[in-house]
């Protein structure tokens, strides 16, 4: 194991390569160039040895979505399609934004041209609604449709999933959402136009219930998408704003993978590089939103994010920050990506301030692999600290909020925010990294009130 850290054998501190020993049942970091111990030890290998946690644990992955990536790749629609068996196909869209990008006319011109009947609705908002699911699944069956292309965000891909879901299961798609494993879906092809969700290639749906205004989600494995098609160029026209949002919603779905209290190094390596692909193009993107390098490792990183690549041989429960996030998109219609930047980082800093050992160790290892924060193997809390005011700034460089008050949610609705996440997981604790109780969820929000 090496270590680059700073050397104390020198007056000035001086960052060298270390290897760690043990001698005496305590672990010592050696400095390379110095030939001789440097005087930190247990906090050292505290933080290495519980962050590898090298415990691969079985797993089945089976990660059978088709990608077909690149410049002009929309044109293959039809094509693809077919490919997947499909008959008759409902396209389903959110607003106006693919119309005016052309990629709608790019669509249809496939499917008429390779003879592929098709019938359509749009209309999709983001934190999609379960209604719309209603309207699409009994227009799907009016119409014989036996194949969903959702074009779009996650939205118009999550409800051409749930739609899918009802054709599959007699309309009966809703308890999906409801903790009832699904185990057949209609076939899904979609077309994606933001690097966000992830739902392109992954397990998931998210969708909002109208009455309630919750979100409930899934993760079921016949519910990835057949094939999804990515061109970064589709990405260009998405603001500064919902880039942002998006990177930070992809940030996410690695930090969900990453917190675990059991890891493979293969999975840990996998995450840490996905995650510093987002910190390096996800400010790029936001600044020069036709860089097609930035855009297309943004969009890769999105769906690898989300598709459990990054989740492989890992156990135990994990992450915590959606649980809490949900009910503030879900209620305040506020952008996914931006709660989860108000959120992350504040339920990271709790679990600095009040975790035990090995998830401080976690949390610091983070700040060190993730944002070069400078590992202090004395003290472990100074680097996961440290790591932390650097993913804020992160946060701040792709334009997003830390704080409710910058998000809408007004001071005054605290309580209200934290007696709906506690109702959404029966009264709690939330679970996570680190199961959360209702003071801790208070705790967390009240530290970000503004
Ligand atoms: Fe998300």
């Amino acid at each position: 194991m090496e270590i680059y850290t700073r050397c104390t054998n020198r007056h000035e501190p001086t960052t060298h390569k270390f290897y760690v020993k043990m001698h005496g049942g305590r672990g010592f970091l050696w400095c390379v160039e110095e030939s001789t111990p440097c005087i930190y030890n247990i906090p050292a290998i505290k933080m290495e040895e519980s962050l590898a946690m090298k415990q691969f644990t079985n797993f089945s992955f089976h990660m059978y979505t088709e990608i077909v990536f690149g410049k002009g790749t929309q044109t293959q629609v039809a094509d693809l399609v077919k490919k997947h068996g499909g008959q008759k196909v409902l396209l389903v869209y959110g607003g106006g934004s693919i119309k005016k990008s052309g990629l709608h006319g790019a669509v249809t011109k496939s499917l008429n041209e390779g003879g592929v009947p098709f019938i359509e609705m749009g209309g999709v908002q983001p934190n999609p609604l379960r209604s719309l699911v209603d309207k699409g699944y009994k227009l799907a069956l009016a119409e014989g449709v036996d194949f969903m292309l959702g074009v779009g965000g996650g939205s118009s891909i999550d409800t051409a999933k749930g739609i899918a879901l009802a054709l599959a299961n007699g309309g009966d798609y809703w308890q999906f959402y409801n903790g009832t494993p699904a185990e057949k879906m209609a076939p899904v092809g979609v077309i994606h136009t933001i690097a966000a969700a992830g739902s392109e290639t992954s397990r998931s749906s998210v969708l909002v219930d109208d009455a309630t205004r919750q979100k409930k989600g899934f993760m079921w494995a016949p519910c990835r998408p057949v094939f999804a098609i990515m061109n970064p160029e589709l990405t260009y026209t998405v603001p500064k704003y919902q880039t942002g949002a998006g990177a930070a919603d992809v940030m996410a779905h690695t930090v969900s993978r990453y917190f675990t209290s059991a890891a493979s190094h293969l999975g840990d390596e996998y995450a840490e590089g996905t995650m510093r692909t987002v910190v390096k193009y996800g400010p790029v993107a936001v600044e020069r939103p036709d860089d097609y390098e930035a855009r297309a490792e943004l969009m890769l990183a999105g769906s690898f994010s989300h598709n459990d690549v990054t989740g492989i041989g890992r156990d135990g429960a994990r992450g915590g920050e959606h649980g809490l996030e949900s009910q503030l998109s879900g209620y305040y219609d506020t952008a996914h990506g931006a709660g989860l930047s108000v959120v992350m980082p504040a339920w990271l800093q709790y679990i600095a301030d009040n975790g035990d050992a090995d998830q401080v160790a976690r949390v610091a290892r983070f700040g060190a692999k993730v944002f070069g924060a400078d590992p202090d193997f004395a003290d472990v809390k100074a680097t996961a600290d440290e790591g932390l005011v650097r993913f804020r700034a992160w946060l701040r460089s792709i334009g997003m909020p830390l704080t409710l008050r910058e998000l809408g949610v007004p001071k005054s609705d605290l309580e209200a925010v934290v007696g709906r996440c506690m109702d959404n997981w029966g009264g709690g604790p939330v679970p996570g990294f680190m199961p959360l109780g209702e003071d801790a969820v208070r705790t967390i929000f009240a530290s970000v009130v503004e």
